[in-house]
């Protein structure tokens, strides 16, 4: 074997593909809770499952979703962030103790957590908020203003620090590994992939412009979000906001 052909990238493919004869190793891992809560937040903002949203074409807006960079300086309305979040993570089916949610999840476990970095959200302080699924709300983290040091981790990309809020993505690893072990991984960037299509297309619907990003310092974003970056790491992100002139014609 050539010498990238033994890099970790291609070896964890290898290494994880299911095969008729096996289906990885049988190891044990602790299994993660399913929820994460703060419920020491010293702000909770109840979200409303229904507001804000409007009637789209599913097929227009397929048509018209860009990665959109420029955005205006109007607040992002709380019922427009309450659409979109309801977009990435809504729950739309609860039964047998599972939160079924908008996005499909690997054996419906739902690894991936949402932390919102909100610079210009009416009604919301700015600062790291942390999206508790089973409570539909949002829990404050810390207040402030974060968009130098998110710039800095999305390696100088300025429209994070012009965006009305940032999505910030994390994965749970033992939330999935338990199940899948190690090509659990696998599914957690599919997760992710899943939410962030699905916030796009609601932006679309909303007129509202959204930017994928997946280069940033890891470390600096988990420290950002407070997260460990062992059991739980970034995984990606998005910067959300009114669309301006300069961008990609819808
Ligand atoms: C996994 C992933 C990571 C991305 N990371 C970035 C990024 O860090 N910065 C950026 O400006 N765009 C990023 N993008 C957006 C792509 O550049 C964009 O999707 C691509 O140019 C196609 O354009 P479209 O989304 O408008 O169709 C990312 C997209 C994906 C799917």
């Amino acid at each position: 074997m050539t010498d990238w052909e033994q890099r970790i990238g291609r070896r964890y493919l290898r290494e994880t593909r299911y095969q008729r004869d096996s289906c990885g190793d049988r190891l044990t891992y602790p299994r993660a809770p399913l929820y994460k809560e703060y419920p020491a937040a010293s702000q909770r903002l109840p979200l409303d499952p229904e507001a804000g949203q409007v009637p789209a074409d599913l097929w227009e807006c397929l048509r018209r979703r860009r990665s959109q960079r420029y955005y205006q300086d109007r607040p992002l309305t709380w019922e427009e962030v309450s659409a979109l979040l309801w977009a990435t993570q809504g729950i739309t089916l609860a039964t047998r103790g599972y939160l079924f949610r908008t996005a499909p999840s690997a054996g419906a476990l739902y690894p991936v957590e949402t932390y919102l970095a909100l610079h210009r959200v009416e009604d919301a302080t700015p600062g790291l908020w942390h999206l508790n699924v089973p409570q539909w709300a949002l829990e404050l983290i810390k207040p402030g203003d974060f968009r130098q040091p998110l710039v800095a981790a999305c390696l100088s990309q300025t429209f994070m620090g012009t965006a009305a809020l940032a999505c910030i993505w994390t994965g749970i690893l033992n939330r999935a590994m338990w199940k899948y072990r190690e090509r659990a991984v696998r599914y957690l960037f599919l997760d992710a992939g899943h939410i962030c299509q699905n916030l796009m297309l609601a932006a679309t619907a909303l007129g509202l412009g959204v930017c994928p990003v997946g280069a940033f310092f890891d470390e600096e974003v988990e420290r950002l979000v407070e997260v460990d970056g062992q059991e739980e790491v970034a995984l990606y992100l998005a910067a959300v906001g009114p669309l301006s002139a300069g961008n990609h014609k819808p």
